[in-house]
C-alpha cells in the first residue's frame, strides 16, 4: 500500500532501471546455455524473483550480486510447478528452452496481469510447427519433442511479444533453419537476440518483421547488461509531466523512447534527448495528449497508455485514447475517475476531458501499469491518495516510491503483510 501527499513538484535526476520485460526472456534464454551467464543492470523486482525461483526449481544456480545476476545453468527437471507458472505472464517463454534442453516439458498456463483474455494459442500454434507434440490434460501442457526441435518457418498472425521470444529460445539451438514472419519488433526482442548470439547463437534480423534463426548445437553462457527500461522510463516522464517538474533520466535508450515522445509535446513539455540521459521539463498547466493508439512497436506501446492517460485527465483539452493491443486495459480508469477524472470508455476507445485539478482518494491498482497511474495521478492529485495493491507495481518498478521521493515527491510505502 503507498500514501501519497500532493501536490508535489518533481525535479532532481534518475538513473532508470534495467527492463523487466527483457530480463525475463534473457533468464529464459540462460537456461539454454551451458555454463555461467552474468546479467548486469538486473532490475529488483518481484517477477525477476519469481524467474529466479523457477531457474532454481530447474536445476540452475542463481544468485545476486546488487544489479547482477549469476546463472549457473544445470536442468535436472523439466516441470514447472503450477503456483510459479500463475505468478506471470512471461513464465511460458521457458517451455521453450526447457524443450530444447529436454526434449520434453510439462507446465500449466501462464498468469500476470489480468488484460482481457491472454491466450496462448500462438506460442503453441508455433511450438506445433518447430515439431512439439502437445497435449492439454486437466489444465496442464504436456509437450514433448523426441527428435529435438526442428526448424520451419513460422508465421504469426499477429507480432506477438511473446510469441516471437518463446519461437527464438526454442528454435536457437534447434536443427536447421527457422523463420519468422510477422514477428514483433520490440526493442526487448533485439536484446534477447544479442545475448544469445553472444552465446553463440545465429540470429538474424531481430528487430526487423521477418527473423531467421540458424540452429546451433550448443550455446556457451556470456555477460550482458540488460537494456534500460523504455516503460519505466515514461513512467517517471510522466510523472515529471503531470507535476510540472523538470527531471533527468539516466541510462535511457533514447532510440526506444522515440515511439513515446509525442504526447509529452503535444501536452507541452520540452523534452531534450543527449546520448544515454533524457531532460523533460513541464509547464505549470499541461494541454491534452490530443490522440493516443496504442500499436505494436514502433508504434505508441500499450504498456505506456495508462500512464499517459494520467496526464490527459489533468491536460486542458480533450484527449483520445484507442487501446489496440488488449481488450480491458482502462482498469486505471475507475481509480483516476474516484479521483477527479472525467473519463468515458466505450469499448477500445476511452475519452479524456482535462480538469483542473485532481483530488486525493482512496484507490486499487487492478494491475502493474495501471497502478503506475495511478501513483503519477496522486502525485499531482490536492490531498492524500492511498493506493491499495501496489504489489503489482512491485512486479515493474523497483523502488518506486523511494525513488520518486528523492525527486521530491511525499510519499509513504507500507510493505503488504
Ligand atoms: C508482452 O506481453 C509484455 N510482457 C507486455 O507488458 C506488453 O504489454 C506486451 O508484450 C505488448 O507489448 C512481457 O514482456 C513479460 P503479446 P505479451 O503476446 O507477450 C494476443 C507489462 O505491463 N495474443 O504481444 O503477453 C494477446 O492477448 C506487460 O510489462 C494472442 O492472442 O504480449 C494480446 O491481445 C503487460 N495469442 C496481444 O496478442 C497469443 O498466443 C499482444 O500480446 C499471444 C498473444
Amino acid at each position: 500500500m503507498m500514501i501519497i501527499d500532493g501536490p508535489a513538484r518533481l525535479s532532481g535526476e534518475l538513473s532508470v532501471q534495467g527492463a523487466k520485460n527483457s530480463t525475463l526472456p534473457l533468464l529464459a534464454g540462460a537456461l539454454l546455455c551451458k555454463g555461467q551467464t552474468v546479467l548486469h543492470n538486473c532490475p529488483d523486482l518481484s517477477d525477476v524473483d519469481t524467474a529466479i525461483e523457477i531457474l532454481r526449481h530447474l536445476g540452475c544456480v542463481c544468485r545476486r550480486e546488487g544489479h547482477d545476476l549469476i546463472v549457473d545453468s544445470s536442468i535436472t527437471c523439466h516441470e514447472i510447478p503450477e503456483e510459479l507458472m500463475r505468478r506471470m505472464r512471461s513464465s511460458i517463454v521457458f517451455l521453450g528452452a526447457i524443450l530444447s534442453r529436454c526434449k520434453e516439458a510439462r507446465l500449466c498456463p501462464p498468469g500476470g496481469c489480468e488484460l482481457g483474455p491472454r491466450p496462448i494459442d500462438l506460442h503453441i500454434s508455433s511450438l506445433r510447427r518447430l515439431g512439439v507434440q502437445v497435449k492439454e490434460c486437466g489444465g496442464w501442457l504436456e509437450c514433448s519433442c523426441p527428435g529435438g526441435i526442428n526448424g520451419a518457418y513460422v508465421s504469426l498472425s499477429f507480432p506477438s511479444v511473446g510469441a516471437t521470444e518463446h519461437l527464438i529460445l526454442a528454435a536457437v539451438c534447434g536443427k536447421g533453419t527457422t523463420i519468422i514472419a510477422n514477428a514483433a519488433r520490440e526493442p526487448e526482442i533485439c536484446d534477447l537476440s544479442e545475448y544469445l548470439n553472444r552465446c553463440g547463437g545465429r540470429i538474424y534480423g531481430a528487430g526487423e518483421s521477418c527473423i531467421i534463426i540458424d540452429g546451433v548445437e550448443e550455446l556457451y553462457g556470456c555477460e550482458h547488461r540488460v537494456m534500460p527500461d523504455r516503460i519505466a522510463a515514461v513512467t517517471y516522464m510522466a510523472a515529471a509531466a503531470v507535476t510540472g517538474g523538470n527531471v533527468t533520466l539516466r541510462d535511457v535508450d533514447n532510440t526506444h523512447i522515440l515511439p513515446m515522445l509525442s504526447p509529452f509535446e503535444e501536452s507541452g513539455c520540452q523534452v531534450r534527448q543527449l546520448g544515454g540521459s533524457l531532460n523533460i521539463s513541464a509547464p505549470r498547466q499541461l494541454s491534452a495528449v490530443r490522440h493516443i493508439r496504442t500499436m505494436p512497436y514502433p508504434g505508441f506501446p500499450t504498456d505506456a497508455q495508462p500512464v499517459v492517460m494520467s496526464m490527459a485527465a489533468v491536460g486542458e483539452g480533450t484527449s483520445v485514447f484507442v487501446e489496440n493491443i488488449f481488450e480491458n486495459r482502462y482498469r486505471h480508469t475507475e481509480g483516476l475517475t474516484r479521483m477527479g477524472a472525467r473519463i468515458k470508455v466505450e469499448g477500445k476507445v476511452a475519452v479524456v476531458e482535462g480538469v483542473p485539478e485532481l483530488s486525493g482518494a482512496a484507490v486499487e491498482a487492478a494491475d502493474l501499469r495501471g497502478g503506475a497511474a495511478l501513483i503519477v495521478a496522486g502525485l499531482c492529485a490536492r490531498g492524500s491518495t492511498r493506493i491499495e495493491g501496489t504489489e503489482f507495481v512491485k512486479r515493474g518498478y523497483e523502488d518506486i516510491g523511494e525513488k520518486l521521493a528523492l525527486l521530491g515527491a511525499r510519499v509513504k510505502v507500507f510493505e503488504s503483510c
